[in-house]
């Protein structure tokens, strides 16, 4: 898809699409409860979707109609054995998420997706499910296809050596089928909304510092949900408006619980020109609306906890970084390497062939901002982020970015190129 820049800056308001995370798991734990469980504003895209057709296929019974859906759970024990694999497609979500729940099932199942799926580490659930006593397999290498022979689970703590919510859901979800309770430790505090949302369908969870807990064999009863506006969707439009001179840009119904609200502080940091309006809450979580100024940007250096909070913001803060005035630096964030694409890897590649200074590091990046970046070809990898991110450039840049496979952005994101020109008009 070729994009170029915008001689008009945006304007006008859009309602973001449903949180990613917060719709996998109203799905998941609506499963898993009692009596219906109805969501609103559901994020339509492919991962979620993924997460649908894997508990249809073990039994659930699930009506969606646009971005209403109803989850007719049968209780923790109410899955059945599906008869084929349960297909992931791109998600991550999805196939952490599930082991943990599949773990404990008494029937067998398998998991597999797509190609960048099957090169995801998946060690780092088959390792705490394993000392839970599951049965589970994966590739020579640790990748899906993941095989699991559910079983009777034991209760452990596990101390996690990432900062990766998919993980620590994947141990508490477990843990609901274990024999006692369950607790996960992170190095830092990763994005709790298993845990906020778990406990609302009425689990006993814990949360003390970074470390999460869970008794095992809860009643769970279905819920109303309403899901925030994602603010990993909501990150590309900041970006758009605060790097295109004259924008004013309102969000509304944006997420900012405050271990995804990272991409915030650093546009702050940043010198961004962001309003909170109308702060309130949604389904138990922190939402705003939020109005979005242009700003002169300059670098920043972003490392330690706060790299959990914006994990999956930091392809389109590179962006950022990339016509910010100075250095910028990233750290302690290897987990890039491992998303959906190596996300360190391929922005270098991208930021370069659009004139940008980056050097990569094995955590990150070093890029220094220049006052002017060209069009030119670049490739998503089939990742959404990436997509969105050069979207996002191509406003900026002089001359047109061509992105390979950009309708990539449906993981996340089905109307995205929609709501940005209906910004730009
Ligand atoms: C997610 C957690 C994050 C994030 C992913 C969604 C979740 O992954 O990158 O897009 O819904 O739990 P990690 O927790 O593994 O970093």
């Amino acid at each position: 898809m070729k994009l170029s820049h915008t001689s008009s800056p945006l304007r006008g308001e859009i309602t973001v699409p449903g949180d990613k995370s917060i719709s996998h798991r109203a799905v998941m734990f609506g499963s898993l409860a009692g009596g219906t469980t109805e969501i609103t504003h559901f994020l339509t895209g492919a991962d979620c979707l993924s997460t649908i057709a894997c508990f249809r296929k073990m039994g659930i019974d699930i009506t969606d109609n646009g971005d209403h859906v109803l989850v007719h759970g049968k209780g923790l024990h109410g899955l059945t054995a599906p008869t084929s694999t349960l297909d992931v497609g791109n998600s991550g979500t999805t196939t952490r998420l599930i082991s943990g729940i599949l773990a404990g099932q008494n029937f067998e199942s398998v998991l597999d997706g797509d190609d960048s799926i099957r090169r995801r580490p998946m060690n780092r659930v088959i390792k705490p499910l394993s000392m839970m006593g599951a049965d589970i397999q994966g590739t020579g290498n640790g990748c899906a296809p993941l095989t699991i022979h559910g079983k009777q689970l034991s209760a452990i703590h596990y101390d996690s050596p990432v900062a990766s919510a998919q993980v620590k859901s994947c141990v508490l979800l477990a843990g609901l089928y274990a024999d006692g309770t369950t607790s996960v430790t992170e190095p830092a505090l990763s994005r709790n909304h298993t845990e906020m949302m778990l406990r609302s369908f009425g689990a006993d969870i814990k949360s003390e510092g970074l470390t999460a807990s869970i008794t095992p064999d809860p009643v769970l009863a279905g819920q109303q949900i309403e899901v925030p506006g994602d603010i990993s969707s909501a990150a590309y439009f900041i970006a758009a408006a605060l790097l295109v001179p004259g924008s004013e840009v309102l969000l509304k119904n944006v997420g900012i619980n405050p271990t995804r609200d990272g991409l915030l502080r650093v546009c702050k940091d940043m010198g961004a020109d962001i309003q909170y309006l109308n702060e309130r809450t949604c389904a138990g979580e922190p939402v705003a609306d939020l109005l979005v100024r242009h700003s002169k940007l300059h670098g920043t250096k972003i490392s330690g906890d706060i790299i959990p909070t914006l994990i999956d913001e930091i392809p389109v803060i590179a962006v950022m970084a990339a016509f910010a005035e100075g250095t910028t630096e990233i750290r302690d964030a290897a987990e890039l390497k491992v998303k959906e694409s190596d996300r360190i890897a391929v922005m270098t590649e991208n930021l370069r062939a659009i004139g940008a200074d980056v050097t990569p590091l094995d955590d990150g990046m070093i890029i220094e901002g220049k006052e002017a970046l060209k069009g030119a070809p670049v490739d998503s990898y089939l990742d959404h982020r990436i997509a969105m991110s050069f979207a996002v450039a191509s406003l900026v840049a002089e001359g047109e970015i061509d992105i390979k496979d950009a309708e990539c952005v449906n993981i996340s994101y089905p109307g995205f190129y929609a709501d940005l020109e209906k910004l730009t008009k």
